[in-house]
């Protein structure tokens, strides 16, 4: 009996390091969400899980992705499959940028220094955001040869702009994303109810959930203070943006965003900046088209993740009627929702040229660190794959409308 056993059976190797063996349970970023939300206090994964006021937009997003169902093609020798593509005119191994997400050290402290790491190992471009917990030129040092993007909000204070714009083209990074959903910043109520702040106030109920989850608290407590690093090291301004008063440092911050923004402010940054600039927020075709006639290179369809305007259009659904109107006269990104590479693939059929994701890899870092980043860029890349052969398409140039359809109802 214990032969027809050791027949059938195989011991799996105990793996000794609780990190490793965290990832080893977990199959995609769904269980990797799940994990973070066990790992961080409640305050913490809902400032990156939630959405605004009634998360709406947020759900739509990733509701849209299943309305679409593939047509697949069969025999079509799949031996080879390519995954490259090029982006703002340089290769990618995969049609993938990782969207810019401020705070990103709330979720580990290694924050935007091991997503840039892990963003340069699978060769895909990182986006910093400007309201980061790491430095333009501290990211840039860690990212090394990887391709870099630095997003920028339109504040009050332009010369603090004009300053970190200056500092992003410094330290290499290749291309602008100006975020233009953010006249306002939304409602979240999750971290309204909560009461939870950037950076977090402690109160009672932050002192609980801090108890409750002892080894981020303590990594959180261990680790240098966290403020909003391009801001604190910014020469602009002086004692204004003081980084050793962290709160106060984020209320200034919190009043800066502009509700004057209008298209002149993208001609303002093509006047200070040489690269490419990725117009991040559009959510129409009408903006599209705008788009193109302000000579950007790239927009990014996005509705923040279902951060800012609720009820705002689902990413997915305009996908198509906006490459039908600019497709080929200017790169289409998108965003929202994306946790698979069967996800990337619809948005590509649909018309678009890469996606960008921004809570997939942050659900990594939450679970595993920078090793859950490398994990979520790992399975995006295989799955990228997986559903290209199985669809029949070897490159990602082959991958066309014919390839998805609407589920019928
Ligand atoms: C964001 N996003 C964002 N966008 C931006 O332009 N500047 C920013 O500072 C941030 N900050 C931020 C923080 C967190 C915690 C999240 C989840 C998102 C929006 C982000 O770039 C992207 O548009 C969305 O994350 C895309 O949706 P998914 O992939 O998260 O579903």
């Amino acid at each position: 009996m214990l032969d027809t056993l050791r027949s059938v059976l195989r011991f799996r190797r105990f793996e000794l390091d609780s990190t490793k063996r965290r990832l080893a349970a977990a199959a995609n970023t769904d269980d990797l969400r799940r994990l973070a939300k066990r790992r961080l206090p409640a305050g913490v994964f809902d400032y990156i899980d939630g959405g605004a006021e009634d998360e709406v937009a947020m759900r739509a997003n990733r509701d849209a992705f299943g309305r679409y169902e593939f047509s697949p093609r069969v025999l079509r020798d799949v031996s080879t499959v390519d995954t490259a593509t090029t982006l703002l005119g340089a290769p990618v191994p995969l049609p993938l940028v990782l969207a810019p997400t401020g705070y990103t050290r709330i979720a580990d402290p290694a924050g935007e220094l091991a997503v840039a790491r892990a963003a340069q190992r699978a060769g895909v471009p990182y986006t910093l955001a400007t309201m980061a917990t790491r430095s333009i030129e501290e990211v840039a040092a860690a990212s090394g040869d990887g391709r870099r993007w630095f997003q920028v909000y339109v504040w009050r204070d332009r010369a603090l702009v004009r300053d970190m714009v200056e500092r992003a083209a410094t330290a290499g990074y290749e291309a602008l994303v100006i975020t233009v959903d953010t006249a306002n910043l939304g409602r979240r109520e999750r971290d309204v109810r909560r009461g939870f702040t950037l950076p977090p106030k402690l109160g009672l109920d932050t002192i609980l959930d801090g108890i409750a989850h002892p080894g981020w608290t303590w990594r959180f407590a261990r680790a240098e203070p966290i403020l909003f690093a391009n801001v604190a090291t910014s020469k602009v301004g002086g004692s204004q943006y003081d980084g050793s008063r962290p709160i106060a440092l984020a209320e200034k911050v919190s009043s800066q965003f502009d509700p004057a923004l209008s298209w002149a402010d993208i001609e303002w940054f093509r006047s200070i900046w040489q690269g490419a600039i990725v117009l991040k927020g559009v959510q129409s075709v009408a903006d599209a088209r705008l788009a193109v006639e302000h000579g950007v290179e790239a927009i990014a369809l996005s509705n923040h993740g279902g951060r800012q305007l609720d009820s705002a259009p689902a990413i997915l659904e305009l996908v198509a009627p906006v490459a039908d109107e600019v497709g080929g006269r200017i790169e289409i990104i998108c965003d929202g929702g994306v946790r698979r590479g069967s996800d990337i693939v619809k948005a590509l059929a649909l018309g678009a040229n890469a996606c960008m994701a921004g809570r997939a890899y942050l659900y990594g870092l939450g679970a595993a660190g920078e090793l859950g980043v490398d994990r979520v860029l790992e399975w995006l890349l295989d799955e990228l794959r997986r559903t290209m052969a199985l669809i029949g398409a070897t490159t990602i140039g082959e991958i066309n409308a014919d390839h998805v359809r609407r589920r019928p109802a």
